[in-house]
């Protein structure tokens, strides 16, 4: 409702189809140990690599009074994305290559598109 932008541009991304890719590898066989990476909620329930998973919980800042207000937000939870929130996932060991957060920025393909760049 409030971030259609981003959302539906986000739809596009590689994160949003993080999980149904990694059911179809062909080098790996899925199961329920990729899911902390290649899903929401290490469960099936939350495909892909969803806003949460780089913005952390929305539960305590979703609200209206809250959002509205950048620093209220962060203390109540919203993360706003640095090179240790890609590390996560981005740990570069196994398949898991490395990514410069700075540099992906303006990438459609990974990262939803801004409303004000
Ligand atoms: C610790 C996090 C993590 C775990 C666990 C993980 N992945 Fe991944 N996976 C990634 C990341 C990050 C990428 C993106 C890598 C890149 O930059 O191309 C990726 C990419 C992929 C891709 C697409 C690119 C490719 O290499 O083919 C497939 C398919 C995939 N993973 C399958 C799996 C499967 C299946 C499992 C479980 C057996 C799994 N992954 C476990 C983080 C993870
Ligand atoms: C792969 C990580 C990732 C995911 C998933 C993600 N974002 Fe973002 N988002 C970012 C990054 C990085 C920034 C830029 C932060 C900065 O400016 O330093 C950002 C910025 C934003 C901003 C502020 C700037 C703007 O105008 O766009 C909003 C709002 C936002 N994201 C909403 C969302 C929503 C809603 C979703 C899910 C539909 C989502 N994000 C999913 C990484 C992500
Ligand atoms: C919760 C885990 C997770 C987080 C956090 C995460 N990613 Fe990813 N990322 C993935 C997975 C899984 C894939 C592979 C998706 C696929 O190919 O299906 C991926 C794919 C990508 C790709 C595409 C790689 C390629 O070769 O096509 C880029 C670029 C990327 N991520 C950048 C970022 C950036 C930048 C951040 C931080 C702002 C970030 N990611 C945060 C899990 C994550």
């Amino acid at each position: 409702m409030c971030h259609k932008t981003q959302f539906t541009s986000w739809e596009k991304t590689v994160h949003a189809k993080a999980t149904e890719n990694a059911k179809a590898a062909t080098d790996r066989t899925f199961g329920a140990e990729c899911l902390p990476c290649h899903a929401t909620n290490a469960d099936e329930a939350m495909p892909g690599v969803q806003c949460e998973m780089c913005h952390g919980p929305g539960s305590d800042y979703k609200k209206m009074s809250v959002m509205k207000d950048r620093a209220e937000a962060e203390a109540n939870g919203l993360v706003i994305p640095t090179q240790e929130t890609c590390d996560r996932c981005h740990d570069g060991k196994d398949h898991r290559k490395k990514v410069i957060r700075d540099e992906q920025l303006e990438n459609k393909n990974a990262i939803h598109v801004f409303k004000n760049r």
